[in-house]
C-alpha cells in the first residue's frame, strides 16, 4: 500500500509542464493521465507501431523496410539499440554504416515515422546475449542487471556516449523519439533491484532531460510487473494475439491504474531455434486480436514488423541451450528480405479502420535472383591454414581459458593438446561439467573423430598413441540471451578429460578468421584425411572458395538472392568479406540464407568463402553451392519432439523464481 502511494504521488510529478498550453508551433509529448491517453503537442495521441531492428537490416534497404511500415498506416517504428553491436571492445565504438543509428532516426524522421526508443542496456532480442557486451564478463562474478559497481560503471560509460547521441532526436527537440524504453522485461529477470531500475531512471534523465517519457515494458502478468515496473517509469506490457485482452490490460491497470493502454511488444509471429519447427503464427488471429486493441483506443506496437537477420554472429539463444538461426524472419508482416506479405496486407486493412492510410504507392518486393551453381574449392583445413588465421600464435596454458580470458568474444577458437598416453582402446573424451560451449569439432592427428555439443552429447570415443595431437576447434553459437544464464561464457569453460585423465598442457589458438577473410585467404592444398571411426560422417573442419560473376546485359543486377547448400552440413558463409551467418541445412528449419544485394558487384567476380565444419560434399561429388530465388526457411526435418513447445513465453520462467 506504502508503495503504492508514493508511486502514485511519483506520477503526478512526472507530468510533463506545461501540458495543454502547447502551441502548433511546441513540440512536446508526455501523459494525460486523467484520460488515458498520451498527449503529442498537447493532443489526444494514440500510436500503432512496428519492430524494425537496424542492425538486422543493411543500411542499403533502411529505406525500403522503412516505406513499406508507413505505407501499412504505422506512426511510429520501434527500434532497440544492441550496446555489444555498437562497443565492441571497452571503450571502442562504432557508429558508422550499418551501425549509423542517427542516419536511421534521420530516414524514420523524413519518413513520417516516429520512434519508439529502446535504449537498454539489456534488450534479450534474441541477440547475443540480450545485447549486453561479453567483455563484461572479464570480471567473472559480475552480476549483470543489477547495481554490481562494475556493471553499473560500463553502463554509465556507454548511456553517456549513447544517450547525448539520442537527445536531438528527442520529440520536442525536432527528432521523432516520442519515448525512451529503460531496460527490457526486468521483471523476467532474478535479480528484481529497484536501485538498479532507479540507478537507470536517473542516468537517463540526466542526459536526455526531465521531459523525456520513460518506459518499460513486461510480460502481463502481476509476477513480471512486481519486479520491472518502478514510480516514475511509465509500465506497459507486452502480450500475444489469441488471449483476452482485457485480461491482459487489466495486469497494467495493476501498476498503472491511469494513462494511455499501452501493449508494446504484440508477436505477430514468433522465434526460431535450430532443430525446432519454424514458428508460424495465423494472420487471422493477429488480424482479430489487433483489431480489439486498436477498438479499445489502446497503443500497439507490433513485433516484428519485419525481423530481417542474424548477420556473422548475432544471433542468441535459449535455455536450455538452443541456438536461434540466422534468419530472424519471425513470420512477421514483411518477410526477412522485405517481402511484403498477406499478413501485411491484412493488417494494414485492420490499421485502415483506425488509421488514414497514406495515398501513393507501396513499394514493391524487391526481386530475387537465381545466379546458379557456384562450383567450390578446398583451401585448406583450419589446421592447415593456422598460421594465417591466428596471426598472434596461441596462448599456452595448464587449463583450458575460455573466449573472454582470451578477449575473442565470437567465433571460432582452436584448443591443441597431445594425448597423455597410449590409448588404442576406444576412451572417452569428455567433459564432465558439461563444458563445451557450445560446440567442438575434435581431431586426432588431423583425422576428424566427431563432434562434443552443449547440452547434447559431452563425450565421445576416440583412440590414439602417446603424444598424438588432439584439436577441439570449438565453436560460440551465440550467447544466451534470455533469463538467469546471460553470464554465457564460451568456448571449453572446464576441463577435458580423456579417459581418467584431466587434459592439460594446451595450446589455444583465437581464430581472427573474419579479419583474414576480409583480406584473402589463400590456397594451402593439403590433401584432406577422412575420418577413422565413421568415413563419410565427417571431415576436418575447412575452408573452402569459389568466385561468381553478375551475368552481363540482365537490367537491374545485381538483385538480392539466398543460397543453398547441397551436400554441406553446418558452418558459416561470407562473401566479399561479409559474413552472412550459419548455416546448418541439415538440422533446419532454416535451409538457404538471404544475401543482399548491396554486398555484391558486378564490376569483378565476387568471393565467396565457406568454413564447413562437419562435411562438405566436395570429394564425392563436384561441390557447390547455389544461389536460388526462393528462400526455405520452413523445411520439415526431423525435430526433437520432447523441446517443441519449450520456448513459449510463459515457460521461458525461470524455475527459480516461480
Ligand atoms: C564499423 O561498422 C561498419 C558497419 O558494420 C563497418 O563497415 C566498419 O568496418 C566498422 N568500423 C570499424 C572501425 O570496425
Ligand atoms: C477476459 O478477461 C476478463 C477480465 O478478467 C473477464 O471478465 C472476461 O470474462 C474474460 N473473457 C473471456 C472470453 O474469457
Ligand atoms: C605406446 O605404444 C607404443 C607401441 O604402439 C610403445 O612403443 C610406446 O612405448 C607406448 N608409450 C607409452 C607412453 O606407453
Ligand atoms: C565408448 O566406448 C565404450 C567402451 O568401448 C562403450 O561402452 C560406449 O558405448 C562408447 N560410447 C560412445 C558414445 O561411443
Ligand atoms: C581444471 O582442473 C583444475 C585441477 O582440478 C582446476 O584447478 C581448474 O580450475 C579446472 N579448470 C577449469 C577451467 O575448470
Ligand atoms: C576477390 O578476391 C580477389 C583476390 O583476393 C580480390 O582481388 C578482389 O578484390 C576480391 N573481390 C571483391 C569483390 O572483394
Ligand atoms: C511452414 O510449414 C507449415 C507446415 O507445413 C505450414 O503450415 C506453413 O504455412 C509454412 N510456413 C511458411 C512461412 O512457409
Amino acid at each position: 500500500m506504502l508503495r503504492f502511494l508514493l508511486r502514485a504521488a511519483g506520477l503526478v510529478a512526472l507530468l510533463p509542464v506545461g501540458l495543454g498550453a502547447a502551441t502548433a508551433s511546441q513540440r512536446s509529448f508526455g501523459i494525460n493521465y486523467d484520460k488515458n491517453y498520451f498527449l503529442k503537442d498537447g493532443k489526444p495521441f494514440r500510436y500503432v507501431s512496428g519492430s524494425i531492428h537496424y542492425s538486422r537490416v543493411p543500411r542499403y534497404y533502411w529505406k525500403d523496410r522503412l516505406l513499406k511500415m508507413k505505407m501499412a498506416g504505422l506512426d511510429a517504428i520501434q527500434t532497440y539499440v544492441p550496446w555489444n553491436y555498437h562497443e565492441f571492445k571497452p571503450g571502442v565504438y562504432n557508429f558508422s554504416g550499418d551501425r549509423d543509428i542517427e542516419y536511421f532516426l534521420q530516414l524514420a524522421n523524413e519518413i513520417g515515422l516516429l520512434v519508439i526508443l529502446r535504449a537498454g542496456p539489456y534488450i534479450c532480442a534474441e541477440w547475443d546475449m540480450g545485447g549486453l557486451p561479453a567483455w563484461l564478463l572479464e570480471k567473472e562474478s559480475i552480476v549483470l542487471r543489477s547495481s554490481d559497481l562494475d556493471y553499473l560503471s560500463a553502463v554509465e560509460r556507454w548511456m553517456g556516449v549513447l544517450l547525448p547521441k539520442m537527445k536531438p532526436y528527442l520529440y520536442q527537440n525536432g527528432g521523432p523519439v516520442i519515448m525512451v524504453q529503460v531496460e527490457n522485461e526486468y521483471g523476467s529477470y532474478f535479480a528484481c533491484d529497484y536501485d538498479y531500475l532507479r540507478y537507470l531512471q536517473k542516468l537517463f534523465h540526466h542526459h536526455l532531460g526531465d521531459e523525456v517519457v520513460l518506459f518499460t515494458t513486461d510480460g502481463a502478468s502481476k509476477h513480471y510487473l512486481r519486479c520491472g515496473a518502478l514510480q516514475g517509469l511509465y509500465a506497459t506490457v507486452d502480450f500475444a494475439p489469441g488471449g483476452n485482452v482485457t485480461a491482459a490490460f487489466l495486469t497494467q491497470r495493476g501498476s498503472e491504474p491511469r494513462g494511455p493502454l499501452v501493449n508494446s511488444e504484440f508477436y505477430t509471429g514468433w522465434l526460431d531455434h535450430w532443430g525446432h519447427p519454424h514458428s508460424v503464427v495465423p494472420t487471422n488471429t493477429i488480424a482479430k486480436t489487433l483489431d480489439e486493441i486498436l477498438a479499445r483506443g489502446a497503443n500497439v506496437n507490433m513485433y516484428m514488423f519485419i525481423g530481417g537477420t542474424n548477420f556473422a554472429y548475432w544471433n542468441g539463444a535459449n535455455m536450455p541451450y538452443a541456438a536461434q538461426p540466422t534468419s530472424y524472419d519471425y513470420d512477421a508482416p514483411l518477410s526477412e528480405a522485405g517481402d511484403l506479405t498477406d499478413k501485411y496486407f491484412a493488417l494494414r486493412e485492420v490499421i485502415g479502420r483506425y488509421n488514414h492510410l497514406p495515398e501513393g504507392p507501396i513499394p514493391p518486393t524487391t526481386p530475387k535472383y537465381a545466379y546458379g551453381r557456384v562450383t567450390m574449392e578446398k583451401l585448406g583445413t583450419v589446421a592447415e591454414l593456422l598460421d594465417d588465421l591466428s596471426p598472434s600464435g596461441p596462448i599456452r596454458s595448464t587449463y583450458p581459458l575460455t573466449f573472454v580470458q582470451l578477449q575473442q568474444y565470437f567465433g571460432f577458437v582452436l584448443y591443441r593438446t597431445t594425448f597423455p598416453k597410449n590409448c588404442s582402446e576406444p576412451t572417452p573424451l569428455f567433459s564432465p561439467l558439461n563444458g563445451v560451449h557450445d560446440r567442438a569439432y575434435v581431431s586426432v592427428d588431423g583425422v576428424p573423430q566427431g563432434v562434443l555439443e552443449r547440452g547434447k552429447s559431452n563425450m565421445i570415443n576416440i583412440t590414439g598413441k602417446a603424444g598424438a595431437n588432439l584439436d577441439v576447434l570449438v565453436e560460440n553459437m551465440g550467447r544466451v540471451n534470455y533469463g538467469r544464464y546471460n553470464n554465457d561464457f564460451k568456448g571449453l569453460v572446464s576441463n577435458l578429460s580423456l579417459g581418467q585423465v584431466t587434459l592439460i598442457d594446451w595450446e589455444i589458438y583465437p581464430l581472427d578468421i573474419d579479419g583474414v577473410v576480409g583480406h584473402g585467404l589463400n590456397s594451402k592444398g593439403g590433401e584432406s584425411k577422412t575420418s577413422g571411426g565413421n568415413p563419410s560422417r565427417y571431415a576436418a573442419p575447412a575452408f573452402y572458395t569459389g568466385r561468381f560473376s553478375i551475368p552481363s546485359g540482365i537490367p537491374d543486377l545485381p538483385q538480392d538472392t539466398y543460397i543453398k547448400f547441397p551436400g554441406w552440413t553446418k558452418g558459416q558463409i561470407w562473401i566479399n568479406g561479409f559474413n552472412l551467418g550459419r548455416y546448418w541445412p541439415v538440422r533446419g528449419p532454416q535451409v538457404t540464407l538471404f544475401v543482399p544485394s548491396n554486398i555484391l558487384v558486378s564490376s569483378s567476380p565476387n568471393n565467396i568463402t565457406v568454413l564447413e565444419l562437419e562435411q562438405s560434399p566436395c570429394g564425392i561429388q563436384k561441390c557447390a553451392i547455389e544461389f536460388v530465388d526462393k528462400p526455405d526457411i520452413n523445411a520439415t526435418l526431423q525435430y526433437e519432439s520432447n523441446t517443441r513447445k519449450l520456448f513459449t513465453k510463459d515457460l521461458w520462467l525461470d524455475p527459480l523464481i516461480i
